[in-house]
């Protein structure tokens, strides 16, 4: 379980609040898709459960770890419980889609025949049995994402975390990483998804958090019904209205 209660996280460099009051909690098994406008807050949410920056104020609970009062030897024990998703992939070029994802494990220093297991398993669970060998620049960009989850998933992670996982993804292809998030879910894990595509959140039925200046401003459950006014909220929130893309 994931658990925030009215947490709010300033960057010290330049007060910038990134979180403000912030009380939600996410219990395991969930899909959450996290929304709103460029600068909200999403990725800094992300950034506290994985213990990447410290916060001013409130109690934030990932699985056994109270983050407040975390100790830096514990910080690897947080991650490992934690699989990410990069927008950019962040494959190592030089390094064969197999080695790609058994890295992280050969890194904990697990067994070679352990990881060969593993590392079949989840890329047979991303239908990349047969690219196996190939290099990162040999792979379509839909292939590389899957890639790079298999590597967020080899760890057996409780939670998968996924910051614009579709960002450099045409429509199709980001339908199908969904579908994978969801085969992900469905086999147990946690999944937090970062989106700015509402097409795509629509076509999911899953609970949608809404940021807007560092505050959760909406939280619709999975299948809730979407008001209209709701919706168009949130349109906004990622679309400001007069905004360029509306011409
Ligand atoms: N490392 C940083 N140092 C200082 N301020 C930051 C830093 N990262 C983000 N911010 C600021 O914190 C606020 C929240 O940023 P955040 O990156 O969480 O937004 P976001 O919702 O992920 O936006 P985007 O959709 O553009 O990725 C913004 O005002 C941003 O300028
Ligand atoms: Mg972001």
């Amino acid at each position: 379980m994931i658990e925030f209660q009215n947490v709010s996280m300033t960057y010290k460099t330049n007060s910038t609040v990134a979180l403000d009051d912030v009380t939600v909690t996410i219990n395991d098994g969930e899909f959450v898709f996290v929304v709103g406008a460029s600068g909200a807050g999403k990725s800094s949410f992300l950034s506290v459960i994985m213990g990447l920056e410290k916060i001013d104020s409130g109690v934030v609970h990932v699985g056994p770890y109270s983050l407040r009062g975390i100790k830096k030897r514990e910080l690897p024990y947080l991650r490992r419980m934690l699989g990410i998703v990069f927008q950019d992939f962040r494959l190592i070029p030089k390094m064969s889609v197999y080695d790609n994802v058994a890295f992280a494990l050969r890194v904990i220093g697990m067994g070679e025949r352990k990881i060969t297991r593993r590392v079949q398993y989840v890329l047979k669970l991303v239908d990349l049995t047969d690219k196996a060998d190939c290099l990162p620049n040999q792979l379509s960009q839909g292939e590389r994402q899957r890639v790079a989850i298999a590597r967020a998933l080899v760890n057996n992670p409780s939670v998968i975390i996924a910051d614009e996982p579709t960002g450099n993804l045409d429509p199709a292809l980001s339908n199908d990483i969904m579908r994978l998030f969801d085969k992900i879910n469905s086999l147990g894990a946690t999944v937090i998804v970062v989106t700015h595509d509402l097409d795509l959140v629509k076509r999911f039925s899953h609970r949608i958090v809404t940021l807007e200046n560092g505050r959760i401003v909406s939280d619709i459950p999975k299948g809730g019904r979407v008001s209209a006014k709701q919706m168009i909220e949130e349109e906004d929130a990622i679309i400001p209205k007069g905004g360029v893309l509306h011409g």
